[in-house]
């Protein structure tokens, strides 16, 4: 969230610096943020891993992750040739102490030639097991020195359960405070979640409204026509409650509940979500089947292609119980929010790809209209589409035109497209930010704790409890029949599979 350019020397090291997130995300990022002026003049990325490769290698490495999958597609040769010469590639053994005397051997020189100790920032791109041993010889090695300078930023998963990830916070902080910690939840810096903020606080016209006495209820629904891909081995340890629900779904969920802050400083803002997290009220163990569904998907098809079920995809138990749907029925207990039901789920392998969140109003209170048009009022409903369509649509009721009164359903929209700019990528934001040490956009260690307290009697009801039917819902269809039933409960359906003017409860 920053406001000015990052003007600071800046070393960057990525740890599985030739992994899958250093060639798709993190250095088309960067790239990105050189192209367009926001790095800083001195800068220099490391990245590191066992493989033994040449700087030249790397680049040709990142080089076809950028024509792939950078935004901006295919570099211009003059400016890829300018920002390969900031690119180079250490072979290294994270448990061995010698690597990092030999990291900081090797970019003390440019200290040196810039006349400053540059900020540096660590990326941690690797399994969790190694953090503590990685953060202890950050410090032992006299890499991570200076608190204002040195910065260690985690990729997800952040722990399994809660216990897991207090254990992690209590070692990190062994090594770094809690503002060099830059835990990354990349749903935060995508352009349309960001917008939230903007919208419910930078406009009057909705906060009256955001609350029990005119919203009904609340949905998120972030679906995926993906399935595990290659990540069977990750997956199964995880699923979709860890993967996804527990961090970005939660996160949304915080943005859309959160109270006004009192400023736009880091600390206010992810105060008043840790505030949401903790009035979330807990689901009791013999309460979970009720709140949630679990699914898994079974073969079927996407796109006119025909993909295998979950099971059958690459390192995966056949008999797996791992589940790749999750939906769930939240109730927040404060003044706001008191019996507004807020409805996550999440899938692989769905129907379509797309992610957004449906604010239902109630309905009016007395419809003074002839008795034939009294069943076409539909309620207000505004929808925040985060991808892969980007816009905000508000629909309201209005007269369609002719001599007679008859009731339609119309829609005020506000489409991405028609800004001039191009969206960043979410990466561009994070790491932005992670440079000039804004912490605003990244997971704090008491929301982190309290995310997976929230979700802590699910999970352990769905470790111990074998889910009988799966696999039970086809790919490519919107999920297993039960999430209907979880929300049809108080009259609801699911919005985003259905035309949008026939579901909704009046
Ligand atoms: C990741 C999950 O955090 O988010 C993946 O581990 C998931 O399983 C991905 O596919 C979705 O991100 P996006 O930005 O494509 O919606």
């Amino acid at each position: 969230m920053k406001t000015g350019k990052n003007a600071t020397a800046t070393v960057i090291v990525i740890f599985g610096g030739t992994g899958d997130l250093a060639k798709r995300k993190l250095i088309p990022a960067f790239y990105n943020l050189f192209i367009d002026g926001w790095m800083p003049e001195n800068f220099v990325i490391y990245g590191l891993g066992r493989t033994e490769l040449t700087d030249k290698a790397y680049q040709d490495h990142l080089y076809q992750g950028l024509k792939e999958f950078s935004r901006k597609g295919t570099p211009k040769k003059s400016d890829w040739e300018k920002f390969k010469g900031s690119l180079h590639y250490l072979t290294s053994n994270i448990n061995d102490q010698g690597s990092y005397t030999e990291l900081l051997k090797t970019i003390e020189p440019y200290e040196k030639q810039w006349g400053e100790r540059a900020n540096r920032l660590f990326y941690l791109s690797i399994s969790p097991r190694f953090i503590e041993t990685l953060s202890l010889h950050l410090r032992d090695s006299g890499l991570a020195t200076i608190k204002e300078k040195d910065r260690i930023i985690i990729e997800k998963p952040f722990g399994y359960d809660k216990a897991s990830a207090v254990e992690l916070n209590k070692k990190l902080t062994a090594t770094f405070d809690e503002d060099q910690i830059f835990r990354i939840d990349h749903y935060l810096g995508k352009e349309t979640v960001q917008n939230i903020l903007a919208f419910r606080f930078a406009n009057a016209l909705f906060e009256p409204l955001w609350n029990r006495n005119y919203i009904d209820s609340v949905q998120i629904t972030v679906a995926e026509q993906v399935g595990v891909e290659d990540r069977g081995g990750y997956y199964e340890g995880s699923g979709a409650l860890r993967d996804m629900i527990q961090n970005h779904l939660l996160q949304i969920l915080c943005m859309v509940a959160m109270e006004p802050p009192a400023s736009f400083d880091a600390e206010e803002i992810r105060s008043r979500k840790y505030d949401v997290l903790r009035s979330i009220r807990r689901i009791k163990p013999e309460e979970v089947h009720h709140y949630a569904v679990r699914g898994q998907y079974s073969s079927g098809w996407i796109k006119g292609q025909k993909v295998v079920g979950y099971r059958e995809e690459n390192e995966v138990d056949k008999k797996s119980n791992t589940e790749t749907y999750a939906a769930i029925k939240f109730y927040l207990d404060n003044w706001r929010w008191q019996n507004v039901p807020f409805y996550l789920r999440t899938g692989k392998r769905m129907q379509e790809k797309t992610s957004s969140i449906t604010i239902q109003f109630k309905p009016v209170p007395h419809a003074s209209f002839p008795t034939n048009q009294i069943d076409s009022i539909m309620p207000n409903r505004l929808t925040i589409n985060i991808q892969p369509q980007m816009d905000i649509l508000l629909r309201f009721m209005t007269k369609r035109p002719g001599l007679e009164m008859n009731l339609n359903p119309s829609e005020m929209i506000f489409n991405y497209d028609n800004c001039s700019t191009q969206t960043p990528e979410a990466y561009e934001t994070l790491l932005l930010d992670a440079m000039v040490g804004d912490t605003t956009l990244f997971m704090r260690s008491d929301q982190i704790e309290e995310a997976w307290d929230v979700i802590s009697t699910i999970l352990e009801a769905w470790d111990k409890r074998e889910s009988i039917d799966f696999p039970n819902y086809q790919a490519g269809s919107w999920g297993p029949e039960n999430a209907e039933a979880l929300i049809a409960r108080e009259g609801h359906v699911w919005a985003v599979n259905k035309h949008s003017n026939e579901t909704d409860k009046k």
